[in-house]
């Protein structure tokens, strides 16, 4: 494995961690070696980059690097240093780490680095005969709009075909995003409910407490709808809401998301929150005048038998109330209201919900109408939560990351996007890339611009949850 950006902030935080994980757990090949690469300028040697690696996986990894399985990770571990045109650093890195697997291994180069450098990895990856039957794996944006993704899949695509590339939205590797495969296609009572005759709308709810964490290089230039919307929650959108597959194997499970995609309408500014949170504009590194959102609230509609006129809300953005990760289906009301509710309720009826929190480890849960117990008939709300850490021992489940990276040396493109899918969802976000409604402030630790309220009534935001 080629690991292209090897000192950047994600193998630091993810991929190095995650890799060592993989080797403790037994999850790697029989033979395997890890080049690092990066620009000659400023690279380390092959010890400096085992320190590196080491000083990573204490600081993020789950397991720490001692003992003889850090020992034997470590041993794998070399860098070869390639700049477009200069590349046989690398060139000579690889053939000693192919000398060491021994047989005819095979390549997988993961490109952890700024959208600007991937069209020169891949050509040189090209060029030096390196990709010959190798797997690519790409980190996300993946382009900034359509035509970028257009030139972007071109210029990949011109060196690895297709069933080659493994285009990487972590949140597809989480394990409770799985888990809506389960619950709605293992499960006899869920599915017959999963559509327009029961449901109202859908949110899908991922706040995060974090800023931007000093990343305001990246982020000016990105913006939270790109970073989020148009990546993590629009995939997991095509996962809520899929026709049932034939088989769970890769082609006719992404077969169906990019259907899902299809069936999107043209996303329309005027159901779009654009905001920003007060004291953005004094981060270091950040434009005093920008108009980069750090919020994003938007409604989405499907047509499609089994979604028209349900409404997807999504909403993310940085500097929230909570760091959070859920999916929430309310359903209907019943035909008649039948029941006056109990005054311990508070205002308002909340209809039922289903409740997928795919914070790790996650959780599901219903919430429903029961009586209030005594001699009068009245309604109140109750829970119903199933644990994933109460349940089952999740120590030795995969993050994110991992279970990508896994999947990718096994050649499982189930979880990796596809490039008719991204590029649909550059198309249906282009009326909102021309004209995005001006950003609207909001406070630190609040749930967003007033607006959102408005935006999703007559329901309501299911965050934060109620006392
Ligand atoms: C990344 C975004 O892809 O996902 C970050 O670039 C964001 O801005 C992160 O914070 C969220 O991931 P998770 O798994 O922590 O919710």
């Amino acid at each position: 494995m080629v690991l292209f950006g090897a000192t950047g902030d994600l193998a630091q935080r993810k991929l190095l961690p995650g890799l060592f994980h993989l080797a403790k757990a037994g999850l790697l090949p029989d033979r395997w070696r890890i080049v690092g690469s990066a620009p000659a300028d400023g690279a380390p040697t092959d010890e400096e980059f085992r320190a590196h690696a080491r000083d990573a996986v204490a600081e993020f990894g789950t397991s720490k690097p001692e003992g003889p399985a850090w020992e034997e990770f470590e041993r794998s571990l070399s860098f070869g240093a390639a700049d477009p045109g200069a590349p046989e650093p690398l060139l000579a890195a690889v053939r000693e780490a192919e000398r060491a697997v021994g047989g005819d291994p095979r390549r997988l180069f993961h490109l952890a680095v700024p959208p600007s450098a991937f069209a020169s990895v891949v050509e040189m990856l090209g060029a030096t005969g390196l990709a010959d039957g190798a797997r690519l794996i790409v980190e996300k944006p993946f382009g900034t709009d359509l035509a970028s993704a257009r030139a972007l899949n071109a210029t990949v695509h011109a060196v690895f075909d297709e069933s080659r590339v493994f285009r990487i939205d972590h949140f597809l590797g989480k394990e409770s995003v799985d888990n809506i495969l389960a619950l709605r296609f293992a499960n006899g009572f869920i599915e017959p409910v999963w559509n327009r005759d029961h449901i109202s709308h859908v949110q899908i709810d991922v706040p995060e407490k974090i800023g931007i964490e000093g990343r305001a290089h990246f982020f000016e230039g990105t913006g939270t709808f790109r970073d989020m919307i148009v990546t993590h929650l629009f995939q997991l959108l095509g996962f809520v809401a899929m026709e049932p597959p034939t088989t769970l194997a890769a082609q006719p499970l992404r077969d169906e998301k990019e259907k899902v995609f299809q069936s999107m309408r043209r996303l329309d500014p005027a159901h779009v929150v654009r905001g920003q949170y007060e004291g953005y504009r004094d981060e270091p590194g950040v434009d005093p005048h920008s108009d980069t959102e750090t919020f994003v609230a938007l409604r989405v509609e499907l047509d499609n038998w089994r979604w028209a006129g349900v409404p997807f809300f999504l909403r993310s953005g940085k500097s929230l109330g909570q760091g959070r990760h859920v999916v929430t289906l309310g359903f209907r009301e019943p035909p008649l209201r039948m029941f006056p509710m109990a005054a311990r309720s508070g205002p308002g009826i909340r209809n039922n919900e289903l409740v997928i929190d795919f914070d790790d480890p996650g959780s599901i849960g219903t919430r429903f109408l029961v009586k209030d117990p005594g001699p009068a008939m009245r309604l109140c709300e109750a829970e119903m939560v199933f644990s994933y850490a109460e349940s089952f021992n999740t120590m030795y489940a995969l993050e994110g990351y991992e279970r990508l990276l896994l999947d990718a040396m096994l050649g499982d493109q189930s979880l990796f996007t596809r490039s008719d899918g991204i590029e649909r969802l550059w198309e249906v976000s282009a009326p909102l890339l021309e004209k995005p409604p001006p950003v609207e402030p909001y406070a630190p630790g609040s749930w967003g611009p007033d607006a959102i309220h408005r935006l999703i009534a007559p329901y309501r935001w299911s965050l934060p949850d109620r006392d």
